[in-house]
């Protein structure tokens, strides 16, 4: 007779849980197609602000600090929308059902789009764009620990394995150095700010005043400094609207991680062996080889 040892459902595959669009892995259940096609057909306003990052680089967190800029310091939108409809992501299924043609200029959206995956509309009406990078390394141990929470995403499975699926790109989003390339190609650099999770990290007032000077709305210096506070981790934490603590335990399990995990920069460290931080170090050396920008983390 066959022993079933274990209740738990046999661990899905990329072919079962992806879908493969522009070349890349999105999650299914996430991105219909009906929710590409909307995304395809969407149509920009010049004052629209458009965050993009590959996952796990600071969304969440850019998220916090974008609306709270706009709104000079008031928390309305940040202690009672969910971030995923505050700063919705335009490539999501619930992207279509909240009529962002109905909201007020300037509205705010998400992107995990590499940049030349964006619809027509983007290129035609150039909205700004904040691209948040981080330490690659730092991206991947999140993520290891943040794709064993969800029943969207394929397993990390052990480290070597999904170290190996990082680099070559495997993982919902495509490949990191795809996405960062693409978007430090940008045509239009003038409508973007770079700034890193690393600058956040390290000094989040000065990056608040930077991002509030990209964004045109100046705040005055006590306006900064709230904002930063509330944008602290340890803060960001307690928010029930930013925390994903409303997302039912079936689709994102934080009693294995949390999403809001450890938030510092570095922890790769506690993460990678000696040999994969090399095999990492070797793979960025190669397909980063013809970028002249300066990375924090370089
Ligand atoms: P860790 O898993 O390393 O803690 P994203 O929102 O793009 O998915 O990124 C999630 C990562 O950003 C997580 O990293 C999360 O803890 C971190 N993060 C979110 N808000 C933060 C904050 N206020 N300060 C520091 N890190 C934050």
């Amino acid at each position: 007779a066959v022993i079933f040892e274990s209740t738990e459902r046999v661990t899905m595959t990329e072919a079962e849980l992806y879908t493969l669009y522009k070349g890349i892995y999105l999650p299914s259940a996430l991105h219909p197609p009906e929710s590409l096609r909307f995304y395809e057909d969407f149509t920009f306003r010049p004052d629209d602000i458009l965050i993009a990052t590959y996952p796990k680089s600071g969304t969440t967190w850019m998220q916090e600090i974008v609306p709270l800029i706009m709104s000079g310091g008031d928390p309305a939108s940040v202690e009672t929308l969910p971030n995923w409809d505050r700063v919705p992501w335009l490539e999501e299924n619930r992207a279509y059902t909240l009529n962002l043609d109905q909201r007020p200029s300037p509205r705010t959206f998400s992107t995990h789009y590499k940049y030349d995956m964006l619809p027509r509309s983007f290129f035609e009406t150039k909205p700004k764009v904040i691209y948040v990078m981080r330490n690659p390394k730092d991206v991947f141990t999140s993520a290891f620990h943040y794709f064993g929470t969800t029943s969207f995403l394929v397993k990390p499975g052990p480290q070597s394995e999904f170290l190996h699926k990082f680099l070559d790109g495997q993982v919902m989003f495509g490949s990191w150095f795809d996405h960062v390339k693409s978007w430090l190609n940008a045509e239009e650099k003038d409508r973007i700010m770079y700034i890193s999770y690393e600058e956040l990290f390290m000094d989040l007032k000065d990056s608040v005043a930077r991002i509030a000077k990209f964004l045109e709305k100046p705040l005055e210096a006590e306006a900064v400094e709230k904002i930063a506070d509330r944008c602290l981790f340890k803060n960001m934490k307690q928010n029930n609207m930013s925390n994903y603590s409303l997302v039912p335990a079936e689709y994102m399990d934080q009693t294995k991680s949390e999403f809001l995990r450890k938030g510092i920069a570095g922890d790769w460290k506690n993460q990678l062996t000696e040999a994969e931080a090399e095999r990492f170090d070797a793979v960025y050396k190669e397909k980063m080889k013809d970028v002249t920008y300066k990375f924090v983390w370089d």
